[in-house]
């Protein structure tokens, strides 16, 4: 199985010094930056788009970003991410009209691809496309905000998603994202993930985030799943 990455949600990051923030949370041991862009269309809240992921480029940001569209349409906005320096970019089925055109339209502009289930959201969408994503994402609450409670039956969700992926014989990520804290990722771990978003877990709520602490926290994250 693929190396276990920690993928610090910006969602929940002080958005008044992004690039400091970013650094420090690269700096404590995260693997890739999560970059959650919602458009108050397909999920009810509006965040950051291609300027800001650019902005971090610039900034000098040179980790995996990991782009999680929660807009609709989705095509017109892929080139610009890819443009802007994203790594991955990851979709909702139902937001996009032809998925295996926009899962080429990804990979085609230099991206590695990925489809997003919701919660109540079938893994079926997956049956003709595996061999065209590189990540699958679990949505393990309900999108458009952070620091809400994981939904428990996403472990049996994780647990179906990793058969699937041993299956294949593709090298897919499969990555979590939703409620997820240095308490319970070793049981996410467990059940098949490989790939672990946190954005309140890291950062803290309500803006009060202390860098110092993100160098404990994912190291204690770490310990968790080492067991
Ligand atoms: C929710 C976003 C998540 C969110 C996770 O729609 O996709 O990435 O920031 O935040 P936490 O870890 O606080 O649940
Ligand atoms: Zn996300």
């Amino acid at each position: 199985m693929a190396s276990d990455l920690i993928a610090p949600s910006i969602l929940s990051a002080d958005f008044a010094r992004l690039g400091e923030e970013v650094d420090n949370v690269l700096a404590a041991g995260a693997d890739i930056v999560h970059f959650d862009v919602m458009d108050n269309h397909y999920v009810p809240n509006l965040t950051i788009g291609p300027l800001v992921c650019e902005a971090l480029r610039k900034h000098g940001v040179t980790a995996p970003i990991d782009v999680h569209l929660m807009v609709k349409p989705v095509d017109r906005i892929i080139p610009d991410f890819a443009a802007a320096g994203a790594t991955y970019i990851t979709f909702h089925p139902e937001a996009s009209e032809h998925i295996d055109r926009t899962l080429q339209l990804i990979r085609g502009e230099g991206c590695k691809s990925g489809l997003v289930f919701n919660p109540a959201t079938p893994l079926s969408y997956l049956d003709y496309v595996m061999d065209k994503v590189d990540m699958i994402l679990l949505m393990s609450v309900n999108p458009g905000f952070g620091g809400q409670s994981f939904i428990p039956a996403t472990f049996e969700k994780l647990r179906q998603a990793r058969r699937m992926i041993d299956a294949s014989g593709f090298d897919i990520r499969l990555e979590i994202d939703g409620g997820v804290k240095a308490d319970n990722i070793a049981e996410v771990k467990a059940a098949g993930a490989d790939t672990f978003v946190s954005g309140s877990g890291i950062f803290g709520k309500g803006k009060d985030s202390d860098p110092h602490r993100y160098d404990s926290i994912i190291r204690e994250m770490r310990a968790a799943m080492a067991g």
